[in-house]
Formats: C-alpha cells, sequence, structure tokens
C-alpha cells in the first residue's frame, strides 16, 4: 500500500502545503510565478484556508520580477521559505552561489515536491531522527533556477505529538559547469506578525549562555560564530517571542541549529514590521566547491511553537532533546555522580594522591572517579605534549590501565580526558608532522593557550589521533571521556587541500569531527561522553548528538552558575548539564558561598564535585554525603524531570526553579538567595504544575496541591545569610497517608 501522510496535505488548488499534528502548524505555498512563500507558523490549526494573497504587495523603489503578468507583486516584501538575491528582495539572502560567469543571483522557482514518511538521515551531519516511519513525515521541495543550474531541495519534517519542524537543504548543482556556494542557510522564513523580541543566549569564557531579552526594530541582526566553534559568546539557539510572553505564558518561537562550527543566525525586521528568520552556516570565510551533478547537505534547523511561555518552549526542546537527537546507551539513562580532579590538582598529581582522593570520594559515595589534564606525555602544565596520547610514566608509572582497575576495584567508574583536536609544538606528534595543525605556509601561527588546534579536515590526521585514543581505550577499563577543545581555529589553512578548496576547511573540520565521533560511540557504547571546550564552548546540538551531556562551564561558583544553569536551561534539558560542588573559596571568585547553596545549583543537572575529596571538614563531609544520598533518591526527577522556572536572576537577585515529574506528583523546588536583605519579607513561592486536588507532603506537613498553587510555598531560606540556597523536596501523598 502506498503511503498515505497524515500530518502533511497538499492543497492542489491553492497550491498550498500544510504540515499539522494537533500542536504546531505550519503552511507554506507556492505563488504565482512559482515563488515558494511562507504562510503560516504557530498554533496547530486543522485545516490551512488562507491563500497568502494578502502579503502580495509592490512597494516603491523595489523591482517586480520580470514577466509576471497580472499577478503584480514586489520579491522585497513577499514572505519567502527561502530567499535567493538579485531581482528586487533587498533583505539577507537564504542562498548563494558563484557561477561561472562571476554572479552569485539566484531566482528560486518552485519545481516539484515529495511527501514521504520518517524522516532521512543528514549524511555526515548530525540531526534529530524518528524511531520509525510513523514518528515523523517529511515534505521535501524542490526549487530551482534553471538558468544557473542550481537545484536546492528543502527538507521539512514534522514529529508526530511534538510542536516541532525540522528543516535542512541539499545543494545540487544540475549543470555541467562548476560552482562555488558562498551560502546556504538551513532554513529562512518570513514571519509577517509584527512586534517580536529576541531572546538569545550571549556570553563570554566562564559565563556562558546569560539570557538576553531585546525588541526587534527595523534593523537586522545577526547572532553568529566566527570562532571554528559553536562558542562561549553566542550560542546557536534563539527565541522570538510576543511581547508581554512570560516564563508561563504566551507565543514563543524556539530556533536551534544542530551544528558545532562558524554559525550565523539572521533576524531581519523590516519597514512593513516582516521577520525575516534565517539560520546555517556562517558564510564568512566559507566557500563549497559544487562541481557538476555534486550536493552539499546543509545541517539542521529546529523550529517549535509554544503559547505556554519560555517554560513551554523549554519543555518541548528538553523532551526532544532527550528523546530525538540523544543516541546511544545514555539516552535516557541516568548519568553517575562524578568527581573530577581538575580544580584538586591541576597538573600536580600522581598515583597515590589520585588515589585518595578516590577513596575519600568513596566513602561519601560519590560513582565514578574522572582523570583530568595532564596523565599523558610529560604535560605538566598547559605547554606540551596534546598530541601524545600515551600515559605520563612520572606521575602514573604502573600505568592508566593499573590505575583504572584499583580504581574499579573499590567499586567507582573510571573516566578520562582527551583533547583529541588540539597539538602541541612540544609533542612527538608535532616533531613527526609539523603539518597536521592549522596553519598557513610561510606564517608563524597564533598560539592559543600555548597550543594549536588539529586539522580535523584530513582523514589520516583524525586516524592518527583515533589510533592512539583506541590504544589507551583497548587496554585500560575507561567508562567516561570528557571530550575537551581549548581554542578557537585561527588561519584556517589546510595543507592537505589545493588553493581553490581553502573555504571548505571549517566546514569539512566539523564533518571530521563528527565522524571521528561517530566512530568512537560506535565502537566503545559503554563509553559516556561528556563535551567540554573551556567549558561551555560548544554546548550545542550536534555535539549532544554525540556527547550526552556537556561541561557547563569552568566557573564553578554557584553565584555565576545561577545565571549560567538558568540561561543554559531554556534549550537544553537538565540531563545534560554537568555541574559540580567545588572548594571554597571559590577558583575563579574566591567567593565562599555555602554548601547548601551550592549542591542545590549543583543537583539541578548531572551532579558531580571538583574539589579534593581528602580536604573536606568533617561537617562538609557529611553535607556531600548527604547531597549524594538526597541525588541518588531522586536522580530521574533531577536529570530527566520538567523543569519549570520561577525567578530569573537576570532580573533580580533571587531566582527559583522547580523540577517535577510529568504528572505534577513530586516536585524538588530551588530556591537561591546570593544576598541577605535587612527586614527581609517571608518567601511565598508559587508552584506550577502539581494536582490541584491532591496534597502533598513537604517540609513535614501535608500541603494541598491547590494551596502551593495559590498561595504558594512558604520558603525556608535563612534569611539573614548570604548565599543562602535550599532545595525542598515535595509529593503527593496517597489517600491512605
Ligand atoms: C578546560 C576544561 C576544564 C579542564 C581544563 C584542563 O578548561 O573546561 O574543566 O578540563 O580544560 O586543561
Amino acid at each position: 500500500m502506498s503511503f498515505q501522510p497524515t500530518m502533511i496535505d497538499y492543497d492542489e488548488t491553492n497550491r498550498v502545503f500544510h504540515l499539522h499534528n494537533g500542536l504546531v502548524s505550519y503552511a507554506l505555498g507556492v505563488a504565482p510565478g512559482g515563488y515558494l512563500t511562507h504562510l503560516y507558523f504557530g498554533r496547530a490549526v486543522r485545516r490551512y484556508h488562507g491563500t497568502g494573497q494578502e502579503h502580495h504587495m509592490s512597494t516603491s523603489f523595489s523591482p517586480l520580477p520580470a514577466g509576471q503578468g497580472a499577478d503584480v507583486f514586489g520579491l522585497n516584501d513577499l514572505p519567502l521559505e527561502y530567499p535567493g538575491s538579485g531581482f528586487g528582495d533587498y533583505r539577507v539572502p537564504a542562498h548563494e552561489v558563484v557561477q561561472p560567469d562571476g554572479t552569485a543571483i539566484a531566482d528560486l522557482r518552485y519545481q516539484s515536491h515529495r511527501i514521504t514518511a520518517g524522516k532521512p538521515a543528514l549524511p555526515g551531519l548530525p540531526a534529530t531522527y524518528a524511531t520509525d516511519d510513523s514518528d515523523a513525515e517529511t515534505l521535501t521541495v524542490v526549487l530551482g533556477d534553471p538558468v544557473n543550474g542550481t537545484e536546492v531541495a528543502l527538507a521539512y519534517t514534522i514529529f508526530r505529538d511534538r510542536a516541532v519542524i525540522t528543516r535542512s537543504v541539499v545543494v545540487t548543482n544540475r549543470d555541467s559547469r562548476p560552482k562555488a556556494i558562498r551560502k546556504a542557510a538551513s532554513a529562512s522564513l518570513d514571519f509577517t506578525a509584527p512586534g517580536f523580541e529576541l531572546i538569545h543566549l550571549s556570553g563570554s569564557y566562564a559565563k556562558e549562555r546569560h539570557l538576553v531579552r531585546e525588541r526587534l526594530t527595523q534593523e537586522t541582526r545577526i547572532l553568529d560564530s566566527k570562532r571554528g566553534a559553536s562558542s562561549h559568546y553566542q550560542n546557536p539557539t534563539f527565541a522570538l517571542v510576543a511581547p508581554g510572553t512570560t516564563e508561563h505564558a504566551g507565543a514563543a518561537y524556539g530556533f536551534g541549529l544542530v551544528y558545532s562550527g562558524n554559525h550565523e543566525c539572521v533576524i531581519e525586521q523590516n519597514d512593513r514590521q516582516q521577520v525575516r528568520v534565517m539560520a546555517g552556516i556562517n558564510p564568512a570565510g566559507f566557500a563549497w566547491n559544487l562541481a557538476p551533478g555534486a550536493s552539499f547537505q546543509t545541517p539542521e534547523v529546529i523550529l517549535t511553537y509554544t503559547d505556554q511561555g519560555l517554560n513551554g518552549l523549554s519543555a518541548t526542546w528538553h523532551r526532544l532533546i532527550n528523546d530525538r537527537l540523544i543516541r546511544g546507551r545514555y539516552r535516557h539513562h541516568d548519568r553517575p555522580i562524578v568527581i573530577n580532579n581538575w580544580e584538586a590538582t591541576y597538573f600536580d598529581f600522581d598515583e597515590a594522591k589520585i588515589l585518595a582522593i578516590v577513596a575519600a570520594a568513596k566513602r561519601l559515595g560519590v560513582e565514578a572517579f574522572v582523570l583530568d589534564d595532564g596523565w599523558f606525555g610529560h604535560r605538566d602544565d598547559d605547554r606540551s605534549s596534546l598530541g601524545d596520547w600515551v600515559t605520563h610514566a612520572q606521575k602514573l608509572p604502573a600505568g592508566l590501565a593499573h590505575l583504572a582497575q584499583v580504581i574499579h576495584q573499590q567499586g567507582m567508574q573510571f573516566g578520562l580526558w582527551f583533547e583529541p583536536e588540539m597539538i602541541s609544538e612540544d609533542s612527538e606528534l608535532f616533531a613527526a608532522h609539523p603539518d597536521y595543525r592549522l596553519a598557513i605556509p610561510g606564517r608563524a601561527g597564533s598560539a592559543g593557550r600555548h597550543q594549536f588546534t588539529l586539522d580535523f579536515s584530513r582523514a589520516d590526521v583524525r586516524q592518527a589521533v583515533l589510533d592512539q585514543m583506541c590504544a589507551v581505550l583497548d587496554h585500560t577499563q575507561v567508562d567516561f571521556i570528557k571530550w575537551d577543545m581549548n581554542r578557537n581555529m585561527s588561519e584556517v589553512f589546510s595543507a592537505a587541500l589545493p588553493a581553490y578548496a581553502q573555504g571548505e576547511v571549517t566546514h569539512r573540520y566539523m564533518l571530521g569531527l563528527y565522524d571521528m565521533l561517530e566512530r568512537l560511540t560506535t565502537r566503545y557504547p559503554e563509553i559516556l561522553f561528556e563535551g567540554c571546550s573551556g567549558g561551555g564552548g560548544r554546548f550545542d546540538l550536534g555535539m549532544l548528538a554525540y556527547t550526552s551531556q556537556i561541561w557547563t562551564s569552568d566557573d564553578t561558583d554557584a553565584v555565576s552558575r545561577l545565571k549560567i544553569q538558568y540561561g543554559t536551561s531554556l534549550f537544553y534539558p537538565l540531563s545534560t548539564i554537568s555541574a559540580h560542588v567545588s572548594a571554597v573559596p571559590n577558583h575563579q571568585f574566591q567567593r565562599v558561598t555555602s554548601m547548601a547553596l551550592r549542591g542545590a545549583v549543583a543537583s539541578s543537572g548531572v551532579l558531580g564535585y571538583e574539589l579534593d575529596a581528602t580536604k573536606l571538614t568533617e561537617s562538609e563531609q557529611a553535607a556531600v554525603r548527604e547531597q549524594i544520598v538526597f541525588y541518588q533518591a531522586h536522580r530521574r526527577l533531577l536529570q530527566y524531570g520538567r523543569l519549570t522556572r520561577l525567578l530569573s536572576p537576570f532580573e533580580g537577585g533571587d531566582t527559583a526553579w522547580q523540577i517535577s515529574d510529568d504528572r505534577g506528583l513530586e516536585a524538588v523546588v530551588v530556591y537561591a538567595r546570593p544576598l541577605a536583605e535587612e527586614a527581609p519579607a517571608v518567601i511565598r513561592l508559587r508552584l506550577f504544575g502539581l494536582d490541584a486536588n491532591r496534597d502533598y507532603a513537604v517540609l513535614g506537613q501535608r500541603v494541598g496541591g491547590d494551596e502551593l498553587m495559590g498561595e504558594g510555598l512558604l520558603v525556608p531560606l535563612p534569611l539573614s545569610q548570604d548565599y543562602a540556597g535550599v532545595q525542598v523536596y515535595l509529593k503527593a501523598v496517597t489517600d491512605d497517608e
């Protein structure tokens, strides 16, 4: 029997496509002349009746495309799905392909379409996936410009039971002349509803993903990275919200690029308050050669809609990432509580020191030990040995396998730090292969943290690193890998590519990185991979397809972490947010925060420890033991529960959130107040999503869900103390209790 789509309709009379699933609708149409127009994206409608004619306008100072006959409209105001350029649309183009005659303009018109069951994989790139053919349907619309011979196939997938659309594009050279892609956005769409506000996650090293909200005006906003990584500075996710949208109510659109390299997100509001939204590989420095017959696959963009405010947006993203992006054994799987020795020892350790930390951590209930930077080559500081993945003989004379074995004998898992994409000048790899790094012949090369980036666009370079890693992993019992990346690219040039292909290097690098991660995660399916890049410098959807969690920031100060984790949680689920309790005074800020605050913040994600367990006082040890017992008892909730943000650290001092199970029968509430106030008021915190008809056991009392959501929870925060934090657990009582 042939496939009968249930979520994608095509109205042949009006030439309108409608993707719908009862949660969301996305409509696009073929306008006279073959222009593919954006019609609607938002709250689900049963049947899209409109034809988009009202959008057809003709504005002064913008030419009309040739040969339009009676249907007179200009491209500059036509809401489009994938704009070319050069024919009177002066907004940002999605597509630029340089032709042999030097032009880069394109007049993309509808050619054909097909609707298929399921969701095809993106060759070489991470993407969300459908579990089977009934889980999703895909519309592919082919556009083309016969004069210049380029074809663009736009793929749209709608998932069942999710307010999610994904988009990606394949560009194909359909004639006999070679071309070069200068820009190939993954998606573009033109909203006609006025008045959006933009929310994005920007920041810096140790200050990742701070939430910024601003009104759009007539302007072009670009959120991007040109660093060869998604970066600490601008995350490739953002939201457009109606004014007045809060955490709990209001329309919010979410956008996220599934890519870890250079990205460009464009939000352009024109004179008529139409908003063009676009995301894809950053065209800066990018040029991809397209031989006759060749195709180029863009990364995927995820688009979501909710009218339940920012918490509703997050719920959609968290569920999608947990269910349909993260793969392998750790999908929906409990994440262990680790202790990492970085802040405990930095480079200064030996086996005895490590085993002492392991023994002390074991007594506290910690489940895994992660050996950080410094275990290889002769790495005693950050100036050497990246590229030489052989055990540091002075620090670990009995060998790494032995260390792993002893740790396992103690009943703990063993994790290991690698920085596979990097090379130190002082290394055997560099001595043997100076051409393995990204560098421009004849130029000295700019070091970052005394290191250079390996040319991961090259298969031989990747193989050299992979072989070394496998030699370690095949002989050592490793349960966890922290995959770090501690500088951004410069002097991007590959010794293995000809001059005309140098514009391909950064993207080829990303394809190489994904290839390497694919091979490693396939070969070692039991290993849990944690992503890292100087903290959260590559916290993105691309990495999450391989590394099931990510070290959120090198800033482990609990007060700083309130903002970092709050911002990160807008898109990324708790199961991905690696968060450690560290020692005080804090190594980044010298702040002395309470153990209660540090515990509450680090437990709101994947809990771990970043300290020397042998140096804890008796009372600190007791507190850590208690944190771990609590975390283990509620791990599912804390890693996979539904997060509801209640008070934003970006709007005031106090921060609060609630993590509940799907049915609202239990929850952990976190409340933090960095600075005490004089004459403080009692704190009543209104909770969300509980069962109004049930009572909850909370703080030794029995309180109605209606009361907790109405009057609120009386928060037992120490009011006269700075850096106060509290974690409250509540659970619905059964009738016989
Ligand atoms: C980065 C990481 C840290 C640590 C160091 C080691 O900064 O984010 O957690 O691993 O590298 O050099």
